[in-house]
């Protein structure tokens, strides 16, 4: 079984040497911590949508038996790094010996709560089974997705979703996305935050029952805008209160004019909502002159599943 696949992939990779796929980030709009759990993970529901901040992945096959990684930021460019953790785990689960070398454009920030290293594995597992024809099921392909993080499943489909369990349980939602949250800023401190730290100094005092994001995806079902109360991210008050920066961040966004901010997972990236272009454009402006660094961004149905081959 194993020769046949093997022998199969290298067949499939002849129409041409190289594929592109573009790896999108995500935000929060609510994230209940439910509880801690026997493993050590946290129980939750999270409603997540991917937004049009991405990173390009180029893949080339090589002549070798490895994965190398060269990323725009240096410091990711190593085997730790989870997308060639993904195609490592790839190749070990089919006995591959294809080489790789992931070439990694970093745009979405790194440690900053958008998802940008759990989206760049799920575009790896995506474009390798469609580059090499891999014989992968759905089912496969999220076990393998689930093993390398919690968030990685949700990029396999991306859009709108509700995400529990560890967030490894993805319900996908109907695409739905309210005009007074048509444009988002996302402002990234220039700190970097550790999510399982954030979660360690959790006080079971924060934890909520689901509520937030019951009601913000009823709310979205029946294409309504959530009120701005049911966007409640559960690492929020910590967040602000271990990390100033955050806190100062988010100071500074309101007084520039944004009226909806939150923290996007566990930070520190904050994401403010606008209904209009001009007036995001001119706090995207403020913040900037102030130092920031601010990225303009919307929604987006697109994911890792559109991968160009050459
Ligand atoms: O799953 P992932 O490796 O992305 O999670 C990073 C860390 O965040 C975990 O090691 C854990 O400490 C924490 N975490 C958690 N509960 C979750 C997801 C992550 O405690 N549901």
């Amino acid at each position: 079984m194993h020769n046949a696949r093997m022998s199969h992939a290298q067949r499939a990779q002849t129409p041409g040497n190289m594929c592109f796929v573009q790896a999108y980030a995500k935000i929060n709009l609510t994230l209940d911590v439910l509880g801690r759990r026997a493993d050590g993970y946290h129980a939750l529901a999270t409603v997540m949508q991917t937004i049009d901040l991405h990173d390009t992945i180029c893949l080339t096959v090589t002549d070798d038996d490895r994965v190398q990684v060269i990323c725009t930021t240096p410091a990711l460019s190593n085997d730790e790094n989870l997308a060639a953790r993904a195609a490592t785990l790839l190749r070990q689960r089919l006995a591959l010996t294809q080489g790789v070398r992931i070439e990694l454009h970093k745009r979405i920030p790194v440690a900053a709560g958008l998802g940008g290293g759990s989206s760049n594995a799920a575009a790896i597992l995506l474009a390798l089974q469609q580059w090499w024809r891999l014989p992968l099921s759905p089912v496969d392909l999220l076990n393998m997705a689930a093993s390398l993080g919690s968030d990685v499943p949700f990029f396999l489909t991306g859009g709108l979703a509700l995400c529990e369990g560890r967030g490894e349980q993805v319900t996908r939602l109907a695409p739905y996305w309210p005009e007074a949250m048509r444009w988002l800023l996302l402002l990234k401190p220039a700190i970097g935050i550790a999510t399982a730290e954030v979660f360690r100094s959790l006080p079971a005092s924060d934890y909520t029952d689901g509520t937030y994001s019951r009601e913000v995806c009823s709310a979205l079902n029946a294409g309504t805008m959530p009120r701005a109360e049911y966007l409640h991210n559960c690492l929020e008050r910590s967040v602000l209160e271990c990390y100033p920066e955050v806190a100062q961040a988010r100071e500074d966004l309101l007084r520039a004019g944004a009226s909806i901010v939150r923290l996007s997972g566990s930070g520190p990236t904050l994401f403010a909502l606008f209904p209009e272009l001009a007036r995001a454009t001119q706090v995207q402006q403020e913040l900037q002159s102030q130092g920031y660094e601010v990225y303009l961004s919307r929604a987006t149905h697109s994911h890792a599943g559109s991968v160009s081959f050459f």
